[in-house]
């Protein structure tokens, strides 16, 4: 397909969510939109009522680390209607990851809802890697918090940084001060 580059013919996708903290089904997903769009946009809710693990400065912060510069990417928050967000940055599609049928109910709604509110903008759900169909930034959370092992699901640096929150959390006078 052959397409020339001006700005009204680039395709910018919106990757929304929590991300508190990245895993690496959303690694996956937003590679995978990296090569599927022009331009990919990490949308992170700032979902501070939700009382996050991580604010959503830290959660913007980890992600450019986790990426480093590529181009096309950008790392962003937002809080409001995400279909309000997606139409202001000229979004043509919202990207989604679906890991199973207990992701459809919801997502689908949510998908719905959002054409009602936006015709305009498409949602898109893309699967993740097998390894990362059944992991979630709750669970993750859980394991280490509990002690348990995360490695590989989620990027290095993060696992590092979820195992030095917690450590502060059980012991805050003998864990690692930088987080
Ligand atoms: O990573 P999450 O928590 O599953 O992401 C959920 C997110 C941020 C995509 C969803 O909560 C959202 O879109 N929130 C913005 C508020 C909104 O637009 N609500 C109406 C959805 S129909």
């Amino acid at each position: 397909m052959s397409h020339s580059s001006g700005a009204a013919t680039t395709r910018l996708a919106v990757v929304p969510g929590s991300f508190d903290p990245i895993t690496n089904g959303h690694v996956d997903i937003i590679e995978r939109s990296l090569r599927l769009f022009d331009r990919v946009v990490v949308a992170v809710l700032r979902n501070e009522a939700k009382a996050p693990l991580y604010s959503a400065a830290e959660r913007v912060q980890i992600i450019r680390e986790v990426f480093g510069p590529r181009p096309g990417l950008e790392v962003d928050t937002f809080d409001g209607l995400l279909v309000e967000y997606a139409a202001a940055r000229d979004a043509a599609v919202i990207v989604k990851g679906l890991r199973s049928v207990g992701d459809y109910e919801y997502e689908s709604q949510m998908a719905l809802m959002n054409r009602r509110l936006q015709p305009g903008i498409e949602t898109m759900f893309l699967m993740p890697a097998e390894p990362y169909a059944y992991t979630s930034s709750r669970l993750i959370k859980e394991v280490c918090r509990l002690g348990g092992d995360i490695h590989g699901l989620v990027p290095p640096l993060v696992e590092a940084r979820l195992q030095r929150t917690f450590a502060m959390q059980r012991d805050p006078l003998n864990a690692p001060r930088s987080v």
